[in-house]
């Protein structure tokens, strides 16, 4: 039978030992974690399974930390996938009737889900059964399927994409945001604890400044400095060990890249700051347009280094002054 799981990406094995596995150990997204725990409190008490639910926000956040968190605590298993990996009607069926009752399935990237795969989910939803088609043309009859009380875990970094009645048929949504500095401070030191690493406070700091305010990237920059430690120290990662790694990773004060640094560089010399179309931004960076979506864009206007305007991307006054370029003026505006 075909994999539909989703393949783990690299660097997983450690990111397994760094994710959090309670409540207790899941720092930040605190109003989120109050309101599941109602949630799975209030289905626990009930005895029934819990609703589906909808996590939505940028990549590295935690939707897939929240949801294996939520399966532990509801004593149910919880299967994997995406929305890219369910082609056909038979891909979801195998999915479905393979999930025992209470069983969560999680499907990442749920906005890419096609319509007809989309059809079929909707009563799966919400009555626990499947239409399968059997034959094709005048002679194609239905067949209902019934389908065990599962929940549906649904992730995407794009809502706006979910069509109205997918996105209905959750019975909550939540939005996790980006970490505050303390968040990020904690977690780090909780993950160098995890990879048994002694870290100065000042390090913590300059790592914290320069991960996108995302658990992911933190832990990411952690390991390379612990990396970098071993290998050009004692193995303790002082503030001069982290900010020499840094340098390594060609990562600035403000936690940009050298591909965040380029989409800039590029909107602002070759297009006078902009604005410019997404497509055109992509085809002059050689950049996927999902990546700058979901990769790049979020982070650059967090900082307020870009902006989305009606007529396109511009870059900020405070772009210009992040890559030493004088501002004169957008001629582009007059
Ligand atoms: N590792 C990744 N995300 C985390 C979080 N929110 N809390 C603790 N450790 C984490």
């Amino acid at each position: 039978m075909k994999n539909l799981s989703i393949p783990p990406p690299a660097d997983q094995g450690l990111d397994q030992t760094l994710r959090p596995k309670t409540w207790q150990e899941y720092i930040g997204q605190e109003k989120i974690k109050r309101n599941l725990r109602v949630i799975i409190d209030a289905s626990k008490k009930r005895g029934e399974p819990l609703e589906h639910l909808l996590f939505y926000g940028n990549s590295g956040l935690g939707k897939t930390t929240l949801s294996h968190i939520i399966a532990q605590e509801m004593g149910a298993s919880i299967k994997m996938t995406s929305g890219p990996a369910i082609e056909r009607a038979g891909d979801l069926a195998a999915i479905l009737t393979n999930l025992s009752d209470g069983d969560i399935l999680f499907i990442d990237e749920c906005h890419r889900l096609n319509k007809i795969i989309e059809e079929y989910l909707y009563p799966a939803m919400e009555d626990f059964k499947l239409n399968i088609i059997i034959g094709k043309g005048p002679m194609a009859s239905t067949m209902e399927l019934p389908l065990p009380h599962f929940t549906l875990i649904g992730a995407t970094t794009r809502v706006a994409m979910i069509s109205s009645p997918l996105r209905n048929r959750f019975g909550a949504t939540f939005q996790l945001s980006f970490y505050g500095s303390e968040d990020i401070e904690k977690i780090i030191q909780r993950s160098a604890k995890i990879l048994n690493v002694e870290i100065e406070s000042d390090a913590v700091k300059l790592i914290s400044q320069r991960s996108r305010f995302t658990p992911r990237v933190a832990n990411r920059l952690l390991k390379r400095a612990r990396d970098f430690a071993q290998v050009e120290g004692q193995g303790l990662i002082t503030e001069n060990m982290a900010k020499k790694a840094l340098e390594l990773l060609e990562i600035d004060e403000a936690g940009l890249e050298y591909g965040d640094r380029r989409i800039l560089e590029t909107l602002i010399t070759k297009f006078e700051g902009g604005p410019v179309g997404l497509q055109t931004l992509a085809a002059a960076t050689s950049e996927e347009q999902d990546a700058l979506l979901d990769v790049y864009e979020p982070y650059l206007m967090q900082l307020g280094f870009m902006e989305r305007t009606p007529k396109g991307r511009m870059a900020t006054k405070l772009a210009y002054a992040h890559l030493g370029i004088k501002y004169k003026g957008n001629q582009n505006l007059l």
